[in-house]
């Protein structure tokens, strides 16, 4: 904004002006993502094979070229399918062969198992004996919390797939530094609310009582701005998320454990946004491993909810020190997560496919709940 403008309804008018024209390319932005994954989706939905490969990686005679190692998805997590060609029309990912046809077994470098799908007894796990090459992914992307000690799989795989750090795989939406020339400025969205909370789950068997008595204290000392199934009744569909996040000043990512790594899509959708997340969760120093300092707010860093309160009331009068929670976004950037329980298990399974495309080396996870769950 031009300094010398003195006309200040002409700067408000300009500054609005823009902001609306920012709003609408936003939202047609999202809008024409998401047109673009439905689409996408129902195309691939009507011939959807019963087993799938990369069918075109296959030579005529159904024999697999040697360069590119096979990876076995042994279930589709939770029975939800989608097309593998999305790995490289949407992740650049084409370095294996993902399958779900279990014939492909014995020749399988990797064969992903999501945990959430395995029987109690095991039953439903390979039976064959495993080929020397072959390394077993132990899928899961839920918290320590809400994880089903299924006895017997302490020693039975190579490799972890989880949103957390130490995994071998790492599924997460990384904060990544900007290239200069996309050193754009960035406009705030136009707010409607103070404070917002989408919750779908309140289930106290998942662990949410802590965030639930929190938020009962803080609507105490603050207004807040509910969506979601839990309190409305009424699920925010897909297309009115990013905006929804949009329209608040500040949002509540209040995770339902807490755990260490364990918060993903509720700070990464605000921070894409263009809001401020009020985060609940493991420690500061743990968050700030992962996303800037100055771009979130922890209730730890106050008393009493009431502090907070006052301390967000306090920025909204104060667009100075409320932008600043905005000066990352000069040299860093976050990308949009995937919406949708189908297109959640994609990035993951994606990724694992990447990686045993690179690694050739042997791995075995000893005592994989010890490491897990302390
Ligand atoms: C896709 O990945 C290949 C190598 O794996 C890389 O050379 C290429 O630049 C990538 N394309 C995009 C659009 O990122
Ligand atoms: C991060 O923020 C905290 C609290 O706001 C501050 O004390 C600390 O100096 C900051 N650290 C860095 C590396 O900027
Ligand atoms: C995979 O793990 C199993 C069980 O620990 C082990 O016997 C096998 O040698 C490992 N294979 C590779 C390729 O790392």
């Amino acid at each position: 904004m031009s300094s010398s403008s003195s006309d200040g309804t002409m700067t408000n008018q300009w500054t609005r002006y823009q902001m609306a024209a920012f709003r609408i390319t936003l939202y047609m932005a999202i809008a024409c993502l998401f047109i673009a994954l439905f689409l996408y989706f129902e195309s691939q939905s009507s011939f959807c094979p019963s087993t799938s490969t990369f069918a075109d990686e296959l030579t005529s005679e159904g024999t697999v070229p040697t360069e590119k190692p096979i990876v076995l998805l042994w279930f589709w997590p939770l029975d939800v399918k989608f097309d593998f060609k999305i790995c490289s029309t949407y992740f650049n990912i084409s370095s294996c062969i993902l399958t779900d046809d279990r014939s492909m077994y014995s020749r399988a470098e990797g064969v992903i198992i999501f945990h959430r799908d395995i029987d109690w007894h095991l039953n439903n796990i390979p039976k064959d004996p495993r080929p020397s090459f072959q390394k077993w992914i132990w899928f899961h992307v839920e918290s320590p919390t809400n994880t089903l000690k299924i006895p017997g799989l302490e020693n039975l795989f190579n490799l972890t797939l989880s949103y957390r750090r130490d995994a071998d795989i790492v599924v997460r939406n990384e904060v990544t530094i900007k290239e200069e020339e996309m050193k754009d400025v960035f406009v705030l969205p136009k707010k409607d609310n103070l404070l917002c909370w989408i919750v779908s789950n309140s289930a106290a068997s998942t662990g949410t009582s802590t965030r639930e008595k929190y938020y009962n204290e803080l609507s105490k000392h603050i207004k807040i701005e509910l969506f979601g199934s839990a309190h409305t009744g009424r699920r925010l569909s897909y297309e009115d998320y990013y905006p929804t996040l949009a329209s608040c000043k500040f949002y509540l990512s209040f995770e339902n454990s807490l755990h260490k790594d364990y918060f993903v899509e509720k700070v990464n959708g605000p921070l894409v946004a263009g809001s401020v997340p009020v985060v609940m969760g493991p420690p500061r120093e743990n968050y700030e491993q992962f996303i800037p300092n100055g771009s979130f707010i922890h209730i730890n860093d106050f008393p009493d909810a009431k502090s907070l309160a006052e301390f967000l009331q306090q920025l909204d009068k104060d667009d100075k020190a409320y932008m600043g929670y905005f000066e990352w976004r000069k040299y860093y950037k976050v990308v949009p997560h995937l919406l949708s329980m189908q297109n959640e298990f994609i990035h993951p399974i994606c990724l694992a496919c990447d990686h045993i495309s690179k690694d050739k080396e042997y791995h075995v996870v000893n005592d994989l709940y010890e490491w897990y769950f302390t």
